[in-house]
């Protein structure tokens, strides 16, 4: 059995395909079906004259999506899906689709609610095969570059007692009698495998009750975060940049038919060369108000924003030191300027806005059980962390880079639903 996709290493033998059917085309007295497995597209042909007829009506009769094993020649074809095409001589059908009740995704124009009600099926497409392609190459990319860093994985539990992303997008389950939530990020977890390891990272889907609709946000999306003993602000913006640019990199080195497929120009991804500019907030502030936001210092970039700033780039932006107040509790203030925190955003080009979110940890004991208190977090819920302070604290700090956000970028997607494979939103979770 070949893979679609490797037919062109056979070309000249005979081979056995197993796959779908994904069309037919008749002319006269010959038949196109055209196979899809996973890999690519194979059109394959019957003549008439060249097969028995119980075999060409066999194949007439193929409906899309039935499921079937073929055997021929394959042969060089500049013209097909692949280069190839295979001359079939035997078919057997594993599950013949009824004329019936035919497969419900045709190849004309469907809404997205009947898609998105159809996910199960719809995966089945080009389009959304090659967008979880990428997806996978993103993954492995993401896994590559940690592991060549001297990274180890120690992944967070999902099932958590307190908040670390704000008590506003908490998604509450209850754990034997007693309220847990589902995880918002695995930093506060990765903090204490930073201090046992020194490079980690943990990488699992995160949850978040976001009530808000857009196309940036999903209720359950991966997230990688690495965590780094004694890295400053500086050292983390210089492991994000070069985490990007790998991914890129691997993608336009594995991904090309599949951005093919999408459509989707690769130039603005091949202009994403190291180093990526950094833009201090205050200077973020002022490029926007002349841009014609209506922004003012202090407030968080909303996504309008952060649109309009990465459009004056052509590689990711980071935008570092945000008002501490606009941000998470645990961020180290800047010594020089506590107003501001030792944050960091990376926006991705093209109006794809903000991929990754990180920041220096504080860690001193006193100023985080400050902290605390001040966002209104009870110190018990944090014993564990604030024990991180109080036995060989040392400066530290990671970052978040969200799977999907990155997915739909180099996808060039409207949309960041179409990104992992059965999306959760705040109107979906269904299939
Ligand atoms: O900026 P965020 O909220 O940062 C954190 O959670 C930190 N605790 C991470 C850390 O420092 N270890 O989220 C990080 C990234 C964002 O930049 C974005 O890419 C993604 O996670 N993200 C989302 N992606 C899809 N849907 C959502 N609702 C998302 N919220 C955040
Ligand atoms: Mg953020």
């Amino acid at each position: 059995m070949v893979a679609i996709a490797r037919l062109g290493e056979h070309i000249g033998e005979e081979v056995r395909v197993r796959g779908w059917v994904y069309n037919l085309r008749e002319s006269g007295k010959l038949l196109f079906p055209i196979l899809r497995d996973g890999s690519g597209l194979l059109q394959a042909v019957v003549f008439q004259k060249n097969v028995p007829p119980e075999l060409f009506a066999q194949v007439r009769e193929l409906t899309q999506e039935s499921s079937v094993e073929v055997r021929g020649a394959i042969r060089a074809d500049a013209r097909a899906p692949g280069g190839v095409e295979l001359d079939l001589r035997e078919i057997s059908v594993l599950q013949l689709v009824p004329a019936s009740d035919p497969y419900p995704i045709t190849p004309k124009e469907h809404g997205i609610d009947f898609l998105m009600d159809h996910r199960h099926l719809w995966l089945r497409s080009q389009r959304q095969t090659a967008i979880l392609h990428v997806r996978h190459q993103v993954i492995r990319a993401v896994r590559d570059f940690f592991d060549g860093e001297g990274f180890v994985l120690a992944d967070a539990p999902i099932l958590t007692p307190s908040a670390c992303e704000g008590t506003s997008t908490l998604f509450e389950v209850e754990y034997f009698g007693e309220k847990a939530y589902l995880t918002q990020s695995g930093q506060l977890y990765a903090e204490a495998a930073a201090l046992a390891l020194g490079k980690t990272y943990c990488f699992g889907p995160t949850f978040r009750a976001e009530k808000s609709k857009t196309r940036r946000h999903l209720t359950e999306f991966w997230m990688v975060e690495p965590e780094v003993a004694f890295a400053q602000l500086d050292d983390l913006m210089h492991l994000a940049e070069r985490l990007v640019a790998a991914i890129i990199s691997r993608v336009l080195e594995n991904s090309r038919p599949a951005l093919k497929v999408l459509e989707r120009d690769s130039t603005p991804l091949e202009a994403v060369q190291l180093p990526f500019p950094r833009l201090s907030y205050d200077d973020a502030v002022c490029r926007l108000q002349a841009a014609g936001s209506t922004m003012q210092w202090g407030d968080d970039l909303g996504g309008a924003d952060e649109t309009l700033l990465s459009k004056q780039f052509d590689r990711p932006v980071m935008v570092h030191r945000y008002p501490a107040a606009a941000k998470a509790f645990y961020m180290q203030p800047d010594p020089e300027r506590p107003e501001v925190a030792l944050c960091v955003d990376m926006l991705a080009p093209e109006g794809y806005g903000e991929i990754v979110g990180g920041s220096q940890r504080i860690h001193d004991l006193e100023l985080l059980r400050r902290r605390l208190e001040e966002n209104h977090l009870a110190e018990k819920d944090f014993r564990w962390y604030l024990d991180l302070r109080r036995w060989g604290s040392v400066p530290h700090g990671g970052f978040g880079m969200g799977i999907e956000r990155v997915v739909a970028w180099i996808c060039g997607l409207e949309h960041i639903r179409e990104t992992i494979p059965f999306p959760r939103t705040i109107y979906r979770i269904t299939p």
